[in-house]
């Protein structure tokens, strides 16, 4: 009988800060409403001018996480890849970062399951790994917001929360009982989907609307969120499925030692937080530098929290996640 473990960590985001100031300039926004609505100081967004795409940031982030794992890119056996803005339509960045890697013609799997992608990813190695299929899965998150949002004050609801970013670890084949990753909880409710989605570019359409009309107001092309819904439905959903996974393993939200939200918004981390009376030391926020990195948020935040010590051996740790799809998630690791 296998357990898996994490077994390394490692994160890369572009160098181009966007502060909130320089929001002010393309749109109606003003810093104060961006940080008191959402936490956010600071992003990353890609310069075009380097070659950083998702499949690309999440090979330099799987880098380290190999590196962190004490293995190399001919250890790996399988990759899972979440994202919501791959390089291309497809195919997928998961063969990308095979190529990247230079790793043997291993499988190579995309998840599309946007802000819940990661935890979805690192449920899917955890089943491989137990079972005993796989012993090193490489689980990356990445995303490349910037490349596709309004930035105009159309677009301000969804641009100025966003950024960009990848995360990545290794799932590794273990053999110690009651350690590594518990449990996984998974969800969707698709009555919503279209409540946070981008519906443009779309195989019904994708000829006429992409090339033919080429209309520049057609707002469908940018990602639309009915922001007050979603977060309504977010802090229900995140205290569910954290609810969840404490009972699945028999604890209560006092035994976490270190809960990793998805990085939605800052107030709805802290909404979280409170209903689960934890105390901020044992919550890791980090939206303030990076904004809302949707499926690297989780991985970023945890390789953050690894370096800074704050996530220790034996350690309780939770992730949970919401997001468009509606799709929502959590894990529960003894690390
Ligand atoms: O990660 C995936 C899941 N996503 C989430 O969980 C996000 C969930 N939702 C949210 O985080 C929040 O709903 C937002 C941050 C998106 C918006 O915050 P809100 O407090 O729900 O604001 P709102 O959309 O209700 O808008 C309030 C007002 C509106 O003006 P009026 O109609 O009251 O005059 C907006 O037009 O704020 C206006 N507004 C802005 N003003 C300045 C919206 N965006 C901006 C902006 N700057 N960037």
């Amino acid at each position: 009988m296998y357990t898996s473990r994490i077994a390394g960590i490692g994160h890369y985001v572009p160098e181009n800060v966007v502060t909130n100031k320089d929001l002010e300039e393309f749109m109606d926004t003003t810093e104060e409403w961006i940080v008191e609505r959402t936490g956010v100081n600071e992003r990353r967004w890609i310069d075009p001018a380097t070659d950083d795409m998702p499949s690309t940031m999440g090979t330099t982030a799987a880098q380290m996480a190999m590196k962190n794992a004490g293995i190399t890119a001919d250890d790996i056996d399988f990759i899972v890849f979440a994202t919501l803005s791959p390089d291309y339509y497809f195919p997928g960045p998961g063969v990308m970062v095979q190529e990247q890697l230079g790793i043997k013609e291993i499988g190579a799997l995309d998840v599309r399951n946007q802000c819940s992608g990661f935890v979805y990813s690192l449920s899917v190695a955890d089943q491989f790994v137990k079972t005993g299929m796989y012993e090193n899965i490489l689980v990356i998150g990445a995303e490349n917001h910037s490349g596709g949002l309004d930035k105009t004050t159309r677009g301000r609801n969804v641009s100025v929360i966003f950024g960009d970013g990848a995360g990545a670890v290794v799932v590794q084949r273990s053999k110690e009982e009651g350690k590594g990753i518990l449990s996984t909880h998974l969800h969707s409710e698709g009555k919503h989907a279209k409540e946070l989605a981008l519906l443009g570019p779309n195989t019904a359409h994708w000829v006429d609307k992409m090339i033919a009309e080429n209309d520049p107001k057609d707002e469908s092309y940018y990602p639309y969120m009915n922001g007050s819904f979603v977060f309504k439905h977010a802090i229900v959903r995140f205290g569910e499925v954290i609810s969840e996974a404490l009972q699945a393993n028999g604890y209560q939200s006092t035994d976490i030692d270190m809960f990793i939200p998805h990085q939605a918004n800052l107030r709805i981390s802290q909404f979280v937080q409170k209903k689960m009376g934890l105390s901020d030391d044992q919550v890791y926020n980090n939206i303030m530098r990076y904004g809302n990195t949707t499926a690297a948020s989780i991985p970023i935040a945890m390789s953050e929290a690894h370096q800074e010590g704050k996530i220790k051996e034996g350690d309780l740790v939770c992730l949970a996640a919401f997001g468009s799809g509606f799709t929502w998630a959590s894990a529960l690791i003894r690390w």
